[in-house]
């Protein structure tokens, strides 16, 4: 028995949804097929996954000892901790006053073109201490975790001034260091145009590229650069001079294309090879295209068409042309303020047509490829980390059935019961 290993976290009897494939990302109709096990027992030993499978499977080749915590998770479902991979999380101030504006009719890019929106966040980030962020983005991230999200990437960009910038970089590997959920961070300066440089928009970008970006990389705050290429905001121009200094510092990339307007934004990042396309509410028939004969992974935000009352983005015509697709929330101040990822794997239902699978694999393996974490985290396999979501209900059906019910029980990150 001594060559066995010995179990420190046993999970017995759960329907565990693996979402393990392969190979990553899932594509197009292989995101229909996913891996259920009933009656299945999860084994881990410190932050691995050592055993996965049918009772006797995981029992002839793992050491239960006195020491093992047991959980039974009969009539409840495991599956891979959730990984939003798309949240502007750190932000000061609120925005329900255009909430309720939109509400009542009013458009997005109107109230952002009349000095609200991005800019109305932007002050307000700009006035709040660092201690301040960090509290705020510690209570969101509770929010997140409590409903079963072990991964979040964050976006900068409301600061867009170097100080700000740093400031909300700063909140983030903070908050890294002192709370369980994994953080993913990202740089967007190129998210709106600054006061400051309303009349030189390239002196922003030069800005950007020669002052801000390269500070970013020196002090190792972000490992992606993001930009939100958009009518009236960075053209596909801009945004490709942005990053391609980007790549040349050594980020990897994603982009907010194609959300209000097509643009292009998909072409270029397949032309890039981003890391991830994201929104995709007016994507082309040829951004389809590109992006089926890329890497990139389309991480729709159905949430934001949901809260802006816009059409959503095509993913059936997406996993019809044998796309990969992973889902987020978008948690931002303005346009789209949930951080419940659950909520989106039920919208992503009812109003994006996909099915319960292809939403598993959306916010489990997919997220994490679009992150460059598919080895690491995304599924339940032997030799990942354990990072796990307990739900109480016997279906993973009933996960986005139940929408915006909170149905999860406990949570594990890195072999930790949180
Ligand atoms: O992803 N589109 C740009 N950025 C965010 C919205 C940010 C905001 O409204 O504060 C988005 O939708
Ligand atoms: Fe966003």
């Amino acid at each position: 028995m001594g060559s066995k290993v010995s179990v420190d976290l046993l999970i017995k009897n759960g329907q565990v949804v693996t979402a393990a494939h392969k190979e990553y990302p899932v594509r197009g109709k292989q995101m229909k097929q996913l891996e259920v096990i009933d009656q299945g027992w999860v084994a881990c030993a410190g932050d691995r996954i050592v055993a996965v499978g049918p009772a006797d499977a995981v029992q002839s080749q793992v050491d239960i000892t006195d020491e093992t915590v047991i959980i039974d998770a009969t009539g409840q479902v495991v599956t891979p901790g959730l990984i939003d991979p798309h949240t502007h999380l750190i932000f000061g101030g609120s925005r329900e006053d255009e909430f309720y504006m939109r509400a009542q009719g009013a458009d997005y890019m109107d109230i952002m073109a009349a000095g609200g929106g991005i800019a109305s966040s932007v002050r307000a980030t700009r006035q709040t201490p660092l201690d301040a962020l960090v509290a705020a983005g510690r209570q969101r991230l509770n929010w997140m975790l409590k409903m079963g999200v072990t991964t979040v990437e964050c976006k900068s960009g409301y600061g867009l001034d170097l100080e700000t910038e740093l400031k909300q970089l700063e909140a983030v590997r903070i908050l890294q260091d002192e709370q369980p959920v994994e953080l993913v961070s990202t740089f967007l300066g190129a998210h709106a145009w600054p006061e400051e440089f309303q009349e030189d928009q390239e002196g922003y970008v030069n800005y950007l590229i020669e002052v801000v970006l390269p500070l970013v990389r020196e002090r190792d705050l972000a490992e992606y650069v993001d930009v939100f290429t958009e009518k009236g905001v960075f053209s596909v121009e801009q945004s490709r001079r942005i990053f391609q200094a980007a790549k040349d510092l050594g980020f990897k990339l994603r982009v907010h294309a194609d959300e209000m307007n097509t643009l292009g934004g998909a072409e270029l990042a397949a032309e890039l090879g981003t890391s991830s396309a994201d929104h995709l509410l007016m994507i082309s028939d040829q951004g389809i295209d590109d992006l089926g004969k890329s890497d990139v992974i389309p991480v729709l935000l159905p949430g934001t068409a949901f809260a802006l009352r816009k059409p959503y983005a095509p993913a059936r015509k997406m996993l019809d042309k044998g796309l990969p697709i992973a889902l987020a929330t978008d948690f931002n101040p303005g346009s789209c303020p949930t951080a419940n990822l659950g909520l989106v794997m039920s919208i992503a239902c009812l109003y994006m047509a996909m099915t319960p699978e292809e939403v598993f694999h959306a916010v489990t393996i997919n997220a994490a490829y679009s992150l460059g974490r598919n080895d690491r985290i995304g599924s339940i396999e032997v030799g990942k980390q354990a990072d796990l979501a307990i739900f109480d209900v016997d279906n993973y059906k009933k996960i986005p059935y139940f929408f915006g019910v909170n149905l999860v029980t406990t949570v594990i990150k890195r072999g930790q019961v949180i």
